[in-house]
């Protein structure tokens, strides 16, 4: 049995964990996520704000982590971090600090990629989201729609040619005066209306699609996020080129605009989820990302594949949105290969998914 500790700091939590097993028989020991709550008064996440704040408290979230899971720092195995991709400062604060700890206590180093560690995540909870699987990461920074045939062989289908699918949930929420982040705000408001007063087109779907396309996969969300402030534009009575004010939009246009984006947006992924399910013929959907707290956006995706046969585990909020867990579990893959990273590892803001595969080479 390995016990790894976890660090993530890539964006606006401050979060370690402990977690312990080996290959995909693995208990979470422990897991502290301390959430940036100031960025919210910015609108988005101020990096150099979510850097210092993780300096702060980086040092007591491993404290308290090794607490909970009532261990010392030298009863720990390795020691696993994000190290891209992130903002680069705050990425540092992890990776430093992961350095200084690994060193002191004579352990391993291994470095995660953040992504990666999202498709790890729903393993922890269901230990039926192993591979082989089709995985639909959805967060503020990235929207992947992946083949998992194993850990560490990821063919990459498709991905967002612009917003990330979190990334459009929050646009749309400021275009309609709620606060950041917007994704369960929508969700709320979306469920208090019923479908059908606004349709706005389903982004880069459409029928006549085939795999070799190249945007058979591929997803859009700008479009969708334009109609939306058009329909704002309208429901206030602005005019174009005016600033949108979606604040004095009455409660139930905000909630029919609001739901007509998200049947749109969960529409578009859930039927490109059910083309790479077919294509590769997996009986297991994992979800992954802070979209992926969205129940309507699970239930949806439940419905859909049941059709084809097919199982989908989405992750719990904790583990859904970012979290240490998933880069200890991701950590120990890497480590149980023989993987150890050098200290001299460095934070990157842009990073490509390692286990990459051609999807012809299957
Ligand atoms: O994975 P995550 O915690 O951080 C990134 O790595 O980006 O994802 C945050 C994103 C935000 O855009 C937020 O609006 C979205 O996840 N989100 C949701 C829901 N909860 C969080 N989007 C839709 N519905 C939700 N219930
Ligand atoms: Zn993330």
């Amino acid at each position: 049995m390995t016990r790894i500790l976890g660090i993530e700091t890539s964006c606006d939590e401050t979060s370690v964990a402990v977690i312990a097993g080996q290959g995909d028989d693995v208990d979470l020991r422990s897991l502290v996520i301390l959430s940036q709550d100031v960025h919210r008064v910015f609108g988005g996440v101020v990096p150099e704000i979510a850097s210092r704040a993780h300096l702060t408290s980086v040092v007591p979230v491993a404290a308290q982590a090794l607490r909970e899971a009532k261990l010392e720092l030298a009863d720990i195995d390795a020691v696993a971090v994000t190290y891209g991709p992130g903002l680069v400062g705050a990425l540092l604060v992890g990776v430093s600090f992961g350095k200084a700890i690994a060193f002191a206590a004579g352990r391993p180093l291994v470095g995660v990629h953040h992504m990666e560690g999202h498709l790890f995540a729903t393993a922890l909870e269901h230990r039926g989201a192993v591979p082989p699987f089709t995985a639909l990461l959805v967060s503020g920074g990235h929207t992947m729609l992946l083949d998992v045939e194993a850990w560490g062989r990821y063919h990459l289908l498709g991905s967002t040619r612009d917003d990330a699918a979190g990334e459009a949930f929050d646009k749309v929420a400021k275009l309609l005066g709620l606060p950041y982040p917007g994704g369960p705000h929508i969700e709320r408001l979306a469920a208090s209306s019923d479908a059908g007063r606004y349709r706005f087109a389903r982004p880069m779907l459409r029928r006549d699609q085939s795999p070799g396309d190249a945007d058979f996969y591929d997803v859009s969300f700008s479009g969708l996020k334009t109609a939306v402030l058009h329909a704002v534009r309208a429901g206030t009575g602005q005019l174009t080129g005016a600033p949108t004010d979606g604040g004095s939009l009455n409660d139930a246009d905000r909630g029919a605009i609001a739901r007509a984006f998200q049947d749109a947006l969960i529409e578009t992924l859930v039927e490109k989820t059910a083309r790479a399910a077919s294509q590769f013929d997996r009986t297991r959907v994992v979800l992954g990302g802070g979209v992926a707290c969205n129940r309507t956006l699970a239930a949806a995706m439940r419905q859909r594949m049941s059709a084809l046969g097919a199982d989908v585990f989405a992750p719990s909020v904790r583990l859904a949105t970012d979290n240490a867990a998933m880069i200890a579990r991701a950590g120990l893959f890497h480590l149980e290969r023989g993987e150890r990273a050098a200290f001299d590892l460095n934070a990157y803001a842009s990073l490509p998914l390692p286990g990459l595969v051609d999807a012809s080479a299957s």
